[in-house]
């Protein structure tokens, strides 16, 4: 049984707890956030207030975990990551963004334990990075452009599709956003061909498919040695591991 410590319990990780709670050979030990438990939350007897190392460290001693899945705030590393790697347990940190410092810090955790950050961790947004890269190998002149859809109070360009243009060295000016109602999150990488067109689509449905890719990020770290991992790095190993392993009939 995997022991694992969920840090923060906001939008993402009350979805995230309730898919970890589903899975038999994980035991959600514990759920630290920034304040203390409310009246009517989920999960009250789980969860811990904790902002300090001092915090983290007496509650990594008195309830071990083997992992932490972090979807609090960028900076909560600083807190909970060296207590962590000084006890060898395994981080998944899946805050979008990190300043260059705090990955740093996370990079140099990584020389005492297993250390993965994900500023997207499904598993459909990874499988579209690799397919799409995939694709751009294979016909390097393609012409590609971004859409992207999400709901009508979100301002900013989403930081997937810019990862999506940097992934695939495309300008920024190449993404189109479409701010649309309710639109949970919606990401399309067409490929213009000569005489087809590709079209890579992805749409998010509910954020408990953060919590799928963080167990999915979690099980790929464990199976390697203390390092600073990436999840499409991870996904892209065990893919084509898998593949291999087929058997290809005469
Ligand atoms: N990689 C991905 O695909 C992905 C997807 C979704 C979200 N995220 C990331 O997950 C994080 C949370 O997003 P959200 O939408 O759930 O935010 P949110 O609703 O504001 O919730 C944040 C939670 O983290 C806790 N928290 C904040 N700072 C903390 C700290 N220093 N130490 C301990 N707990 C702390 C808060 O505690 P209180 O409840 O006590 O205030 C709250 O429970 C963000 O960094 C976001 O970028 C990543």
């Amino acid at each position: 049984m995997l022991r694992i410590g969920l840090i923060g319990f906001g939008k993402a990780g009350r979805a995230v707890a309730e898919v970890l709670q589903e899975h038999a050979d994980i035991h959600l030990a514990w759920i630290a956030r920034r304040s203390p438990p409310r009246s009517g939350d989920p999960f009250p007897d789980l969860q811990q207030s904790c902002t300090s190392s001092d915090d983290y460290a007496q509650l990594f001693d008195s309830k071990p975990v083997d992992a932490l899945i972090d979807f609090s705030s960028p900076d909560s590393i600083e807190a909970y990551g060296p207590p962590a790697a000084a006890r060898s347990i395994a981080i998944v940190s899946a805050n979008s963004a990190h300043t260059p410092e705090q990955l740093a810090l996370a990079q140099t955790l990584g020389r005492q334990t297993r250390v993965l950050c994900s500023p997207n961790i499904t598993l459909g947004i990874n499988f579209l990075l690799i397919a799409a890269k995939s694709l751009k190998k294979i016909a390097p002149w393609v012409d590609i452009a971004i859409v992207e859809e999400h709901f009508r109070s979100k301002h900013e360009v989403s930081g997937t599709a810019k990862r999506l243009a940097t992934a695939l060295d495309i300008e920024e000016s190449s993404i189109t956003s479409l701010r649309l109602g309710g639109v949970v999150g919606h990401h399309e990488v067409v490929f213009g061909f000569p005489h087809q067109t590709v079209r890579l689509v992805h749409d998010s449905i509910s954020r408990h498919a953060f919590g799928t890719g963080a167990v999915f990020a979690l099980q790929r770290l464990l199976e390697q040695p203390a390092g600073f991992y990436q999840l499409e790095q991870l996904m892209l190993q065990h893919v084509l591991t898998q593949l291999a392993e087929d058997t290809i009939p005469a």
